[in-house]
């Protein structure tokens, strides 16, 4: 019984064998590994194995068209194969590698391979070209190469590589940086960097720099006049500026809408124009105008008329006290009812003023702030004025006043006091003067008087002072001296 079940067996299982033995020798599972990227020129070395194939494997590199590229034969059958091609143009496809051992031949993987083209000669070019614009326009810059593929594009600005800070300032997007409205901000020099790389060997080309300028629009011209004496006539320098914008502009002067100068201004927006004045006399209305290849603009009129000082000249005297109701400062202003460009001068007991310690002039000379009023300070005042332009002119001189100290003396306390305050009121000085002078950095006035602003003055004495000098008529032209932004 037992043999003939053996007896059974035996057929089966020698076909069983038979099976395993075929399907064996068949059975080889080449692997191709390797690079899917090569630069041209390059050697791209690809690796084959084919694990438990009975020696000798033979092993080829074909193309995808069926080319043989490499082959090699492994004795051992332990080894991979190392089978190497040159990179060409054409070589851009796909490779598998078959493997042949005992007459049985197995195909492997595929990997397609990418030709990396090295940049050469990279350049930047511009839209609009030459890169020079005005602000708020679009401007595109587009960095090219003659020769590569796989490319990386780094872009730089005034040297510095544009990225994560200064990108929101710049699209970049591909080879292009673009930037919607250019603002004075975005000129400078600009260079790009193409680079590929193949497994962590890079290849760079730099550009050469290019020079972005943007233009930015000229602001409405602003005006104003000084006057000169030459000789037995008078002259006025009208001057003409425009506070922003890029040069060149014309800028021509209109007397009573007509031209009559004209001046090309290619380094800063300024203009000046000479014409002959009579004092007294109104000469017409004065326009600047202000021309570029985009723009015309036309000044705030002005009257060029010099009226001569004269008329009443008086000295206006007010006390201020502090919170404890002591003296602490005398304003003096001189007041002028006539003459546009008055030189006002002070005299104390009939002396011209000597610089005391504590006292300062404003408003080109017409406030007198007296911040400490003991004896040295006490006197009668007097101020004068005679035309800034006419150093022969004669001079109009205003009734005494009287200032005085009326105080009883004072405690060393109350000195100490009084002198604090003193100090607190110089700081409370100079930092108007700072705020001031950051509010009235571009004004200009036309400059006759000795300018003494600079000097000691306290807020309130200051905008008190400023009034005042609203009601005289020599700033007739300060009142066009608006800025522009
Ligand atoms: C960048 O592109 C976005 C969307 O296109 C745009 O809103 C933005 O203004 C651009 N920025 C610059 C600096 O051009
Ligand atoms: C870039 O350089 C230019 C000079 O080439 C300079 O005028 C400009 O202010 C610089 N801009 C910045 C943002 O650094
Ligand atoms: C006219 O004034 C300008 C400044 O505003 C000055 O630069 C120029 O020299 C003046 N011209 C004359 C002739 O005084
Ligand atoms: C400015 O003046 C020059 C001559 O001085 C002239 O050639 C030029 O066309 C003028 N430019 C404009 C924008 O008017």
């Amino acid at each position: 019984m037992k043999n003939r079940q053996t007896r059974n067996l035996l057929p089966i299982l020698a076909l069983a064998s038979l099976f395993i033995k075929i399907s064996g020798s068949n059975s080889v599972h080449p692997v191709l590994t390797g690079p899917d990227k090569a630069y041209l020129g390059s050697r791209a070395v690809y690796r084959c194995t084919a694990p438990g194939s009975s020696p000798p494997v033979r092993y080829e590199l074909v193309s995808s068209d069926g080319a043989l590229m490499a082959s090699s034969v492994d004795p051992q059958g332990d080894q991979p194969a190392t089978l190497g091609m040159k990179v060409s143009e054409a070589s851009a496809g796909a490779y598998h590698c078959r493997a042949t051992a005992g007459g049985n031949t197995g195909v492997s993987n595929s990997i397609t391979l990418s030709v990396v083209i090295p940049p050469l000669q990279t350049t930047v070019t511009s839209e609009p070209f030459p890169p020079v614009l005005y602000e708020g326009s679009r401007l595109v810059l587009s960095c090219g190469v003659d020769r590569g593929s796989h490319l990386s594009y780094t872009w730089f600005f005034n040297r510095t590589e544009v990225d994560g800070d200064i990108e929101d300032v710049f699209n970049v997007t591909g080879n292009k940086l673009v930037v919607e409205e250019v603002t004075p901000e975005h000129a400078g020099s600009y260079y790009c960097i193409a680079s590929t790389s193949v497994q962590d060997i890079q290849r760079f080309s730099s550009s050469s720099d290019i020079q972005v300028t943007v233009k930015v629009y000229v602001s409405k011209p602003e005006i104003s006049f000084s006057v000169f004496r030459e000789g037995k006539s008078y002259r006025a320098n009208v001057t003409c500026w425009s506070s922003r914008g890029s040069p060149p502009a014309n800028f021509s002067l209109l007397l009573d809408e007509a031209e009559v100068y004209s001046v090309r201004a290619t380094q800063s927006l300024v203009g000046w124009f000479v014409v002959e004045v009579v004092p007294g006399l109104d000469m017409g209305l004065a326009h600047c105008q202000v021309k570029t290849e985009l723009q015309e603009l036309k000044s705030e009129p002005v009257t060029l008329e010099v009226v001569p000082v004269g008329g009443d000249v008086s000295v206006n005297v007010e006390y201020l006290y502090t919170s404890a109701s002591r003296l602490a400062a005398a304003l003096l202003t001189c007041k002028v009812s006539r003459g546009t460009f008055p030189l006002v001068s002070w005299l104390l007991d009939d002396s011209v003023l000597p610089s005391l310690p504590h006292s300062a002039l404003i408003n080109e000379g017409q406030t007198l702030i007296l911040t400490q009023l003991g004896p040295e300070e006490s006197g009668s005042y007097r101020c004068r004025a005679r035309d800034s332009y006419d150093s022969s002119g004669p001079w109009v001189e205003s009734e005494a006043q009287l200032v005085q100290v009326t105080e009883a003396r004072m405690t060393t306390t109350e000195k100490i006091s009084i002198s604090f305050c003193c100090f607190l009121l110089l700081v409370l000085v100079v930092c108007s003067v700072c705020v001031l002078k950051m509010f009235n950095h571009d004004r200009a006035h036309p400059q006759t008087a000795p300018v003494n602003s600079d000097d000691l003055s306290l807020s309130e004495l200051t905008s008190r002072a400023e009034d005042k000098k609203t009601e005289s008529p020599h700033i007739d032209f300060d009142v066009h001296n608006q800025v522009y932004w």
